[in-house]
């Protein structure tokens, strides 16, 4: 039976995250991680295959990308669900992929970003697209959202960032509800954030200056309500262990930490000895058109 193969990235967030909702915008990263969606044709229902998480949302989504019949789905994934590494978005956008791929149509990354958004609607409610947008191009994004939605693809540093993970997974959507409940203290922070954006970006090359800034952005998260104990000592973890700076990356709630290092050594070696999930991850360049 001929199977069709379609792949989407993960992503971290460097900056804007919350902030990005309400328009301000957002430098978010694709990374070497990611998902694979393989498609081969079958008589009835559009199903996974057995051992796939059984998540009501992601049948969901299948039948949203494939239609309710005549798929089998394998999903395979190297990215920790429900981290902050845009798990959700990735499969949308490897989903939107081997259709295209079965289709034997080629598809812009503009389709794919609005495809993969009716499928992401279903794992986040109301998203501002920023995951799926990394998802679909690659590389380093300035983005805003829509409409029109604003993509800027960024020349990608050298970055060397640890993801730590705090083992519990965030749900955006409820983050999200939390954040927008506390009216305008919360916009005022938010604000903050959003102007913390453009000086990440001027400092994109600049390791010290550049975590010192992600240090400071962690801080408006937790002002704002999205951290927790477990990645503030995360964050606390990092700095001990020599790295630049630090921040939890995505809704926050639970998820992951990602710490910008100039010698990840120390920072591994640490998280091994406090049993912690660490790793590093590097950036993936801009994907080509399919
Ligand atoms: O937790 P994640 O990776 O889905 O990131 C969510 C980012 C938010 O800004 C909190 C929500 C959004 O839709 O942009």
């Amino acid at each position: 039976m001929t199977r069709f193969v379609g792949q989407g990235a993960g992503k971290l967030i460097l900056t804007g995250e919350h902030a990005v909702v309400y328009g301000w915008p957002a430098l978010a990263i694709a990374v070497d991680r990611g998902v694979k969606a393989t498609i081969e044709a079958t008589d009835g229902p559009t199903h996974a295959v057995a051992g796939t998480p059984d998540d009501p949302r992601l049948k969901a989504a299948l039948i949203q990308a494939l239609g309710r019949e005549g798929w089998r789905v394998t999903l395979e994934s190297d990215l920790p669900l429900g981290r902050g590494m845009g798990s959700s978005a990735a499969i949308a956008v490897a989903l939107v992929r081997a259709r295209a791929a079965a289709e034997q149509r080629s598809i812009s990354p503009d389709d794919v970003f609005e495809l993969a958004f009716s499928i992401e609607r279903i794992f986040h409610g109301t998203p501002s697209g920023l995951d799926h947008a990394v998802s679909s191009r690659g590389g380093l994004l300035r983005y805003v959202k829509g409409p029109p939605p604003h993509f800027t693809p960024l020349p990608c540093p050298r970055l060397t960032l640890v993801v730590l993970d705090s083992g519990s997974a965030g749900n955006t959507k409820d983050m999200v509800d939390q954040v927008r409940k506390q009216g305008e203290p919360a916009q005022r922070i938010l604000a903050r954030i959003g102007a913390l954006v453009p000086q990440v970006e001027a400092a994109l090359n600049d390791g010290p200056a550049l975590g010192a800034l992600l240090t400071q952005n962690h801080a408006l998260l937790r002002e704002l309500g999205v951290s927790s104990d477990r990645l503030d000592q995360l964050v606390q973890l990092a700095l001990d262990a020599g790295a630049w700076g630090a921040k939890l990356a995505g809704a926050g709630g639970g998820g992951v930490v990602i710490a910008l290092c100039a010698d990840p050594a120390p920072l591994l070696a640490s998280a091994a000895q406090h049993h912690i999930d660490a790793f590093i991850c590097t950036p993936a360049p801009p994907c080509e058109v399919q």
